[in-house]
């Protein structure tokens, strides 16, 4: 079985990527710091799948053992790139841990790629990139505005630095998948987002408050000019994105590559705000959240959804799940955790 390199495959995505890859027939191989996970998620992939992949605990910061992996592992000629510091308000309190985290993992990963000749990268972008677009829905030839943070600066710059990468080596090929708004679970609640302290993105907070571990939401804003006031994004369940990584995957190994560096959107197209998100996951679940509207988060875009028709095109994906089975395995997920407790 091919081995595909996961760094960051204990998070919330790359663990739903992880799981993908097996049941497409992969041998994927995690490097994960642990720093935005635990080891128990292995369990829940084997759970799914029936494989343990191999796990080695380390961050890819360190050149020392990321070069032992690859002399221990010269059939590791390609790799999905999961593994940043992602947390927007942290990004903006300590930018040179991220700038360093996010830009030195990714530098010192093609520099041990640099060594074959057939290596191969997918990398973990973010419609952030984007900023607040001119045109709605949002299209890969988009101008990348000024980065609201650093989280979101250290994508562009990756970006840029696969683009060069790939110019200056005609034989490096490398795909950016820049994720919309990832959430909800995998269908058997084995794997889910497992936010360390108190959440930052509405979702998991969302599904905290109706457990009663948050004592309310906060819903930033109700002064955009959008349907209902508040803000839209293009929500996407993590199981449609991690498919999206099987086809790109597919598409790297198969050189059916266009140019050796291309970026997709990853979205579903759909635009929806917060106070219609809160609804639909009270309806579904059939519950009442405890939420207050206030002013602004800082950095927030007013309105962002994907145009998908690219992906849908080149790779052959479009998203299948809908708001409700986000909403849904977000709460099976949450409930699943707070049982655990
Ligand atoms: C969504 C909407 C908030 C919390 C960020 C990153 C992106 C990706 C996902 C990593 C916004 C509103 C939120 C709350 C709220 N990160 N909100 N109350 O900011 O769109 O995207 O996270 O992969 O790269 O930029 O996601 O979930 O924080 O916010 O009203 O307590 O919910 O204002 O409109 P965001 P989010």
């Amino acid at each position: 079985m091919q081995k595909i390199l996961v760094t960051g495959g204990m998070g919330y995505i790359g663990s739903h990527t992880v799981v993908e890859l097996i049941q497409a027939g992969f041998d994927p191989i995690i490097i994960d710091d642990l720093s935005n996970s635990s080891v128990e998620v292995l369990d829940g992939i084997e759970k799914i799948t029936g494989t343990r992949p191999q796990f080695f605990n380390f961050n890819l910061c360190n050149d020392v053992l990321l070069g032992n992996f690859f002399q221990n592992n010269t059939d590791v000629r390609t790799v999905v790139h999961f593994a940043a510091s992602k947390a927007v308000g942290e990004s903006i309190k300590r930018p040179l841990l991220y700038y360093k985290n996010n830009l030195l993992s990714l530098l010192l990963l093609l520099e041990q790629l640099a060594a074959y000749e057939d290596s191969k990268i997918l990398f973990s972008s973010s419609c952030t990139v984007y900023g607040q677009p001119d045109q709605l829905p949002v299209t890969e030839q988009s101008a990348f505005k000024q980065a609201e943070s650093p989280y979101g600066s250290t994508k562009q710059i990756c970006e840029g630095i696969l683009r060069d990468a790939c110019k200056a080596n005609p034989m490096l090929k490398a795909i950016s998948l820049r994720y919309f708004n990832p959430v909800g679970a995998h269908e058997s609640i084995q794997i889910g987002e497992l936010p360390q302290g108190t959440p930052n993105n509405l979702v998991p907070l969302m599904a905290q408050v109706a457990a009663g571990i948050q004592p309310e939401l906060k819903v930033f804003g109700s002064d955009y000019n959008t349907r209902d006031g508040s803000a839209i994004r293009d929500y996407i369940h993590v199981v449609d994105l991690a498919q999206a990584h099987v086809k790109a995957v597919h598409r790297l190994l198969g050189n059916k590559q266009r140019n050796n560096y291309e970026f997709f959107n990853i979205g579903t197209g759909n635009g929806i705000s917060v106070l219609e998100l809160i609804h639909e996951f009270e309806r579904v679940n059939k519950l009442k959240l405890n939420y207050k509207i206030v002013e602004r988060r800082p950095g927030d875009v007013e309105s962002i959804y994907a145009d998908t028709s690219f992906a849908k095109k080149e790779l052959g994906w479009q998203a299948k799940l809908g708001v409700e089975d986000m909403v849904r395995s977000t709460w099976k997920w949450q409930q699943s955790l707070s049982s655990k407790k």
